[in-house]
């Protein structure tokens, strides 16, 4: 998606664009932000068709008795070519003669709600802003994210039966974060696919959706971006027109599991096609992907919709040439399985394509009716008394004041290293508060954000507290300037303890922003080791989505403690306090490896293959070669833990391949999901602080073939307030899906041989289990050939 800012239109390029004369206006090859129309971004004034008096009211799209199919396929029967043409484009421009009003289906819920009709005070002048999905992920807790969904949905649809937004969001952001540099790895759950962006993707779906494919849809999600896409403008390689080259096995191991997981599993109604191409074929013409994986493999829901990205139709001529034309480009898009196009490509081009015999009406309506159906089962054509229509204002207030944004960010700040400084002694009275984080408020927010309520900064939060602050900005993200230096070693002087409020913000990690290396930007790690000169305890808070290289900080005995905060929303400030005064406990882990700045050096961030060869020293935790300076799941408590597995548990577990695949599967929709053991044990609170407590579990085996993953995650899990001595336990289950591993033809394969289960990255509680008979293929990677050929 773009960035949520109006473009303005190109007005006089238009008639260029129109008349399909060679538009490369802008080299989108290397510039990574598109031009969109007007029409494209504007917000719409929303209203529901009326059922009971308007002209549909006695048709079969108003019949509540009739499945939603045959409802949309009636109301887009009744248009006439041009409108059915209008209707193909996000921004759907009202069609009165049939009661129509007009629709907008851009609409975006990333960590709340955003680009709604926000009011400029009172009623409808804010919703709650979460933390972006990188902190939530680093909670560790499922229901968290199940929950935010639904809040976000909930408000989603109060803000909905006011007029001022959608019915369908273009969220979450599912793509695994592979490359440090990413400027959208802040959107996403972590570099994890099979567990952490697959478990995300189902909380958040269903929480958005209002379940597993109910029948009442609360809002329909979408899962985006499809496939392949983490790359925004690195080395000047525009995610507009990037070709990733993409194995079949780091494709089915590695980009798509979280879709499987989005589409098979928690049923999404929508899914968004990325900019990128895919071993040539860009996603919104990519058949395989489209129809192959999507429909044809994993079984998208019926009438479940693609969406492009925005203007990623137009990008499928320019950059990608993949068309001759607009027009072509709209035809060989619609035909591959991209049913709308958030841009003007269709509406102004699909004419012209039928006109060309590019396309024909009926594989238009197809598209449109698509939208439309998930319409009809999202109740917009089903009256007032239907479910969700008295959701209001009131709703609003009521699901923000459960203060669940200050909670996720409690919950998954990570404290990264800390000599015993935090949390903070009690005799503490005065806090230097230092560093272009230390009054962050809209920063907070990272990228995709409207109102908030309130945005409490680290500095409004000890203003309010009872320790006495002196704060100075000292240095901005990327400014070289000592200017500020003296004012901040001077608040420094004067206070017993330091706060240094620092890292990286949207100003470098962004939509269409890549960063170029993982360093510490500017000058703010000059200005810690000043500070750090002062004797005085010193306490530097990591912020910003991606990580940046902090080994001199680890390595600073004068650096006392060290926090990722990542964009913790509007309690952000609040939360960070409390986690430093000890009022809370810290339990996250970090969702992404902290590297060594040479890492982003060694090898181009366009490299997609996982496994080491080459510069390539192998990515993410799974693959990784070198030694990292904060590994994937690291996070510190402030008491200390006990996990102890029971003697009988250890080893001799054995189970057979066979007799696991053939075995009922109730409830899961497929065999390999049973679980066939549980790993459970037994946590101790063994130190003095209360606490929760969270884990990841990790799986190894030199079973199948060569190169061998290090390791790799199965599950997590979070227990709460664990009282000094307390003990509780932890179940996680393990089934074959866990296991498996992907074959070089992008298969997933489940080996015979020894697997052993460790909890964390210390590997405490080691339980061993075998898997015997032969190699089994749990699923079948299809071939990649495109059914519609480029225009
Ligand atoms: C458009 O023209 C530019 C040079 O002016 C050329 O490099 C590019 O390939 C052309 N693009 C298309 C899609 O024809
Ligand atoms: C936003 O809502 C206001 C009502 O508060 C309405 O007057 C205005 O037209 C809406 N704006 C848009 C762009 O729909
Ligand atoms: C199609 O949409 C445009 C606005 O985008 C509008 O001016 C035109 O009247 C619409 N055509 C029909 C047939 O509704
Ligand atoms: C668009 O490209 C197609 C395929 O090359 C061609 O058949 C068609 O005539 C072109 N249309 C226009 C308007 O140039
Ligand atoms: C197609 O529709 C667009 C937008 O309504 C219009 O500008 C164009 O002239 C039409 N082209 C044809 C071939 O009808
Ligand atoms: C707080 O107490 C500790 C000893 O318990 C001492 O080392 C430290 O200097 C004291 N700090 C202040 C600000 O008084
Ligand atoms: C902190 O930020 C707020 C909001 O941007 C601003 O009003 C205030 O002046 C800032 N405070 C300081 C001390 O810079
Ligand atoms: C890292 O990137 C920034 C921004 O592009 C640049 O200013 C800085 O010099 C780079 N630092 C290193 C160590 O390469
Ligand atoms: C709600 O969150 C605020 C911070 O935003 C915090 O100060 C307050 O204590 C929280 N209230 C409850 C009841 O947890
Ligand atoms: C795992 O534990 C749950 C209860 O926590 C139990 O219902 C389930 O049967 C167990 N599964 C296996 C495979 O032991
Ligand atoms: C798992 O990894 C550990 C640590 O590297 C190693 O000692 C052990 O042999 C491995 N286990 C299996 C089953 O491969
Ligand atoms: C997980 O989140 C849910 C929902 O916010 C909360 O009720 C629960 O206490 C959390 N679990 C833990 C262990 O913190």
């Amino acid at each position: 998606m773009p960035a949520p800012v109006v473009v303005a239109v190109l007005a006089a390029l238009l008639p260029a664009v129109l008349g399909q004369d060679n538009t490369t206006y802008k080299d989108y090859s290397t510039e990574a932000q598109p031009d969109l129309f007007e029409q494209t971004t504007s917000v719409v004034d929303f209203s529901f068709p009326d059922c009971t008096n308007g002209p549909l009211a006695k048709t079969l799209v108003c019949d509540k008795s009739a499945n939603a199919h045959d409802r949309a396929t009636a109301l887009i029967s009744m248009f006439t070519f041009e409108e059915l043409v209008n209707s193909s484009s996000n921004n759907i421009p009202a069609i009165p003669r049939l009661g129509l009003p007009p629709y907008q289906v851009w609409n975006e819920a990333l960590h709340g709600l955003d680009r709604g009709n926000f009011s400029d005070s009172g009623d409808y002048s804010w919703a709650t802003s979460f933390p972006s999905p990188i902190l939530t992920m680093a909670g560790l807790n499922r229901t968290m994210i199940n929950q935010i969904g639904d809040i976000i949905s909930t408000q989603g649809r109060a803000f909905n039966n006011a007029g001022r937004y959608g019915l369908d969001v273009y969220a979450p952001n599912i793509n695994s974060f592979r490359h440090p540099v990413w400027g959208r790895g802040q959107e996403t759950p972590g570099e994890d696919a099979y567990c952490l962006c697959s478990a995300y993707s189902y909380e958040y779906i269903t929480g958005i959706q209002g379940g597993v494919d109910p029948d009442n849809l609360k809002l329909v999600a979408t899962a985006k971006h499809y496939a392949g896409y983490d790359i925004e403008n690195w080395d000047g390689h525009s995610r507009l027109g990037n070709d990733m080259k993409i194995s079949a096995q780091d494709l089915a191991e590695y980009f798509t599991p979280q879709f499987v997981s989005a589409v098979r599993d928690a049923k999404v109604h929508s899914v968004m096609a990325s900019y990128n191409a895919v071993n040539g074929v860009p996603s919104s013409a990519n058949s395989f992907l489209l129809q192959t994986l999507l429909r044809d493999t994993w079984g998208f829901v019926e009438d479940g919709y693609v969406s492009s990205d925005c203007d990623s139709v137009y990008n499928v001529f320019n950059p990608h040439g993949y068309a001759a034309n607009s027009s072509g480009a709209a035809a060989g898009s619609m035909r591959a399985g991209t049913d709308i196009d958030c841009g003007e490509t269709y509406r102004d081009y699909l004419n012209q394509s039928v006109t060309d015999g590019g396309i024909s009406r009926s594989e238009i309506e197809r598209g449109v009716m698509r939208l439309y159906s998930n319409l009809v089962r999202l109740g917009y054509f089903d009256g007032s008394d239907s479910p969700y229509r008295n959701l209001d204002w009131s709703d609003v207030v009521s699901t923000d004041a459960r203060n669940i944004s200050y909670e996720a960010a409690i919950e998954g700040i990570v404290l990264l290293k800390n000599d015993g400084t935090l949390p903070l002694a009690k005799n503490a009275s005065s806090v230097a508060l230092v560093g272009p984080w230390g009054n962050a408020t809209e920063q907070m927010q990272g990228n995709y954000f409207s109102t908030a309520p309130y945005l409490i900064s680290p500095l409004a939060a000890l203003q309010a507290s009872d320790l006495d602050v002196n704060y100075a900005f000292g240095t901005n993200i990327s400014s070289t300037t000592t200017d500020g230096f003296d004012a901040a070693i001077s608040a420094a002087k004067k206070s017993d303890v330091i706060i240094f409020a620092g890292g990286i913000d949207n100003t470098v990690e962004a939509e269409g922003v890549d960063r170029s290396n993982i360093t510490w930007p500017g000058n703010q790690l000059q200005l810690v080791n000043e500070l750090s000169k002062l004797g005085k305890p010193l306490i530097v808070l990591q912020m910003g989505g991606g990580q940046v290289d902090s080994s001199s900080l680890k390595a600073n005995k004068n650096v006392n403690a060290l926090i990722w905060g990542g964009y913790p929303g509007q309690s952000g400030g609040q939360a960070l306090l409390d986690i430093i005064t000890g009022k809370r406990a810290p339990a996250g882990r970090l969702t992404a490896t902290q590297y060594p700045a040479s890492y982003a050096m060694q090898f181009p961030a366009t490299d997609m293959a996982l496994r080491p060869s080459g510069d390539n020293p192998g990515q993410t935790y799974m693959w990784y070669t070198g030694k990292p300076v904060y590994e994937f799941g690291h996070g510190l408590f402030y008491t200390t833990f006990k996990a102890s597995l029971s003697k009988a548990k250890r080893s001799g577990n054995s189970f057979d391949i066979t007799e696991l695949l053939t075995q009922t599967h109730a409830g899961y929709n497929v065999v390999e999901q049973v679980p066939f053991m549980n790993y459970t044990v037994g946590i101790t609170n063994t130190g003095g602080v209360l606490s929760d407590y969270t884990a990841m579990l990790f799986v190894n085996t030199t079973a199948g073939p060569q190169p061998h993953p290090n390791k790799w995650l199965v599950g997590f899990d979070r227990l709460g307030g664990l009282k000094p001595r307390a003990s509780q336990q932890m179940t996680i289950p393990i089934s074959l899906d866990n296991v498996a591993r992907t074959d070089s033809q992008g298969n997933r394969v489940v080996y015979p041989g020894k697997y052993e289960l460790a909890l964390n990255n210390e590997r405490s509680a080691i339980q061993s289990f075998i898997l015997t008979g032969e190699p089994t293929v749990i699923s079948k990677w299809p071939l990649d050939e495109q059914q519609i050929p480029p225009a």
